[in-house]
């Protein structure tokens, strides 16, 4: 027997295409970001690697989170999870801005630089320049010894491993636990959160890596609409809070692979211009996992219907039955805590984006015009 099979073939450990196996490699990668991290009895996150001393933990005035792309948008959850769980206020910035909007940094900023790989230059020059004006620089990344993490003063780790496909997936998710992590911490330092919350927490961050093995064995009514909507050259996500961090990732994910043009928007703001567009047949992707404005995202969904949207919804199976009275199609997820939520919303959408490209013949992990890396400004 002659078996074709070369490096590349056997790196993708059986997989089409290293997205795919990535999206799949997302249980580990949790797993692996958490192990060593919670304590045996699961009540508190330990972060050993941390320089930052409990007496400048107290004493953070403001955070500012800055990173590019795939990256940012992990920052956008990462100050839900902050904000919520410490009350700190925390502002986003995409990297190549930062430097040149004179933030106020003081020596009670704490500033979070997230990069996948460590080396993109617009995120090393943010970090160079927060650190001049005198911040503590933290960084997220998923590489060890990369540029930023040598010249932040303090790192942790995602531990997602090499990721080989241009389109962000298990770099992405990985953050986000570090993100949860860091913000639980923060929470115990400060005493801005009871222990019974933060083993709560900690508890559904737990089930997570299982949770999310269960969404990917069942991925062909999501393979069958990503075909669907491989036809169309336009389309919309809405979301409100958490939901809208995640379908900006969603919206980024379907353009760097698919090439279709799409756009992220706050479920409440569509109504302010973007409404115009929406007109017979145009496909919207609704996330509403939120319950605290489920409500809002359905009122948002029924202006989008009576334009003649074609709505895909994804929320939780409780809710299901309420909004196929609203929508086409619906996609449940597990149920975690509403924080918690985008480290498995945002799976359907890494999926989507996967098969809509796939649907339309493109080379999935090269996208064209792409790098995995930029390291120029
Ligand atoms: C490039 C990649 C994106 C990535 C961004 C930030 O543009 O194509 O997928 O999100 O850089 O990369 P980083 O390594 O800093 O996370």
């Amino acid at each position: 027997i002659h078996v074709d099979w070369d490096a590349v073939t056997a790196e993708k450990g059986g997989f089409e295409h290293f997205m795919l196996k990535e999206i799949h490699e997302q249980p580990k990668a949790y797993r692996d970001t958490m192990r060593g991290r919670i304590d045996e009895a699961g009540k508190h996150v330990v972060l050993p690697e941390l320089k930052l001393s409990c007496e400048q933990i107290k004493n953070i005035r403001n955070i500012q989170i800055i990173a590019c792309g795939t990256a940012y948008h992990a920052g956008l959850v990462g100050r839900h999870a902050i904000e919520q769980l410490v009350r700190i206020p925390v502002e986003n910035d995409v990297a190549s801005e930062y430097r040149y909007r004179s933030p106020i940094v003081t020596p009670e900023t704490l500033v979070i630089v997230v990069s996948q790989s460590g080396e993109t230059a617009d995120t090393l020059a943010a970090l160079r320049e927060a650190q001049r004006n005198g911040a503590h620089v933290l960084a997220i990344t998923n590489v060890v010894g990369s540029s930023i993490a040598r010249d932040a003063d303090d790192v942790i780790v995602t531990l997602a491993g090499p990721e080989i496909a241009v389109a962000s997936t298990k770099a992405y998710t990985s953050q986000l636990i570090a993100f949860y992590l860091f913000a639980l911490y923060l929470a115990e330092v400060r005493g801005s959160q009871t222990p019974e919350v933060i083993s709560q927490v900690i508890a559904a961050m737990q089930a997570l890596p299982e949770q999310l093995e269960s969404m990917l064995a069942k991925p062909e009514a999501i393979k069958a609409y990503a075909e669907q909507i491989s036809k169309h050259e336009h389309l919309f996500f809405i979301g409100r809070g958490l939901d809208y961090a995640v379908v900006q990732e969603g919206s980024l994910k379907l353009k760097e692979i698919s090439y279709i043009h799409s756009e992220a928007y706050a479920a409440g703001e569509l109504k302010h211009g973007t409404l115009a567009l929406i007109e017979d047949g145009i496909p919207v992707i609704a996330l509403a996992t939120q319950d605290a404005v489920l409500e809002k995202t359905v009122s948002n969904i029924k202006e989008v219907g009576a334009r003649g949207a074609d709505i895909m919804a994804i929320t939780h199976e409780e809710h299901v039955t309420g909004l196929l009275k609203s929508v086409n199609q619906v996609f449940a997820i597990p149920k975690t805590l509403p924080l918690l939520t985008p480290a498995l919303s945002v799976v359907p959408l890494q999926l989507l984006s996967y098969y809509a490209s796939l649907a339309r013949g493109n080379d999935v992990d090269k996208p064209r015009n792409l790098a995995k890396s930029v390291t120029v400004e």
